[in-house]
């Protein structure tokens, strides 16, 4: 059975202020049935560890650098994250890609550092509208998948978020059947090239505009495992219905 996991993006959002919402989760999430993990801004990681230190709660980084030290100004290295005291984080998120111009290959150098520095490593693919318009979806998720998870990959180090760009906070989702051939899609390629255990014991997350009112319809779909959320992770109010949504599923 593959752990459920409730995972919040703040992306850059979130000052000091922002962790009454991290005291509020814990709050309302004693014992939770689902692992919930919460990525905010580099700069609170240390504070929002200390926020839940009595919490079963998680704290992720949103990126890493593919070195573990150097002169790469404005960068945050793998062991650093862990040394503030988060045990996840995320790479190859679409902005990053679209932004900072991250190929499949760079996001598998930093995935192997994060591997390496204990890190669990969920690693984003998704195709954007144009492509999916053009029935490309598959082949892009193969691509990136292919490319971004490096060999070294186990049901423990890895969760794949399945985001499709054109869903990012606009509102719009994919409908279940279509949440539900890319899930099914990724697990057969895991399967295939790491084998039934493995490929069977990586968590499958959906992103893009999850929210209270849609989170129940995409947690009934096979091979959806959890969540990675973003504008709805910002607010407890939000966020914990979502996580009880999941703890039902
Ligand atoms: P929204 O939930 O705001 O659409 O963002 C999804 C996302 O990009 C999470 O990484």
């Amino acid at each position: 059975m593959r752990q459920k996991l409730a995972a919040g993006n703040w992306k850059m959002n979130g000052t000091s202020a922002a962790l009454a919402e991290l005291e509020a989760l814990a709050k309302a999430h004693p014992n939770p049935t689902s692992e919930i993990l919460i990525c905010p801004p580099a700069t609170l990681i240390s504070r929002a560890v200390d926020t839940l230190a009595h919490s079963p709660i998680q704290i992720g980084g949103q990126d890493c650098h593919a070195a573990q030290s150097g002169a790469f100004t404005g960068d945050t290295s793998a062991e650093m994250l862990r040394d503030a005291g988060a045990n996840h984080v995320i790479l190859g998120h679409s902005e990053r890609r679209e932004a900072h111009g991250e190929r499949n290959e760079d996001v598998r150098d930093k995935a192997r550092t994060a591997m390496a520095t204990d890190l669990v490593t969920i690693i984003c693919v998704g195709e954007s509208l144009a492509q999916r318009e053009a029935a490309n979806t598959l082949d892009i998720i193969a691509g990136q998948l292919a490319g971004s998870v490096p060999d070294l990959a186990t049901g423990e180090n890895l969760v794949i978020a399945y985001e499709p760009i054109w869903a990012i906070g606009t509102g719009l989702t994919p409908d279940v059947a279509q949440v539900g051939e890319v899930h099914d899609f990724i697990r057969s390629l895991l399967e295939r090239r790491f084998g039934a255990g493995v490929g069977r014991s990586v968590r499958l997350l959906y992103g893009g505009s999850v929210k209270p009112a849609n989170a129940q319809e995409i947690f009934s779909v096979t091979n959806v495992d959890g969540a990675l959320v973003g504008g709805a992770s910002l607010a407890a109010k939000d966020f914990s219905p979502i996580i009880d949504a999941l703890d039902a599923a």
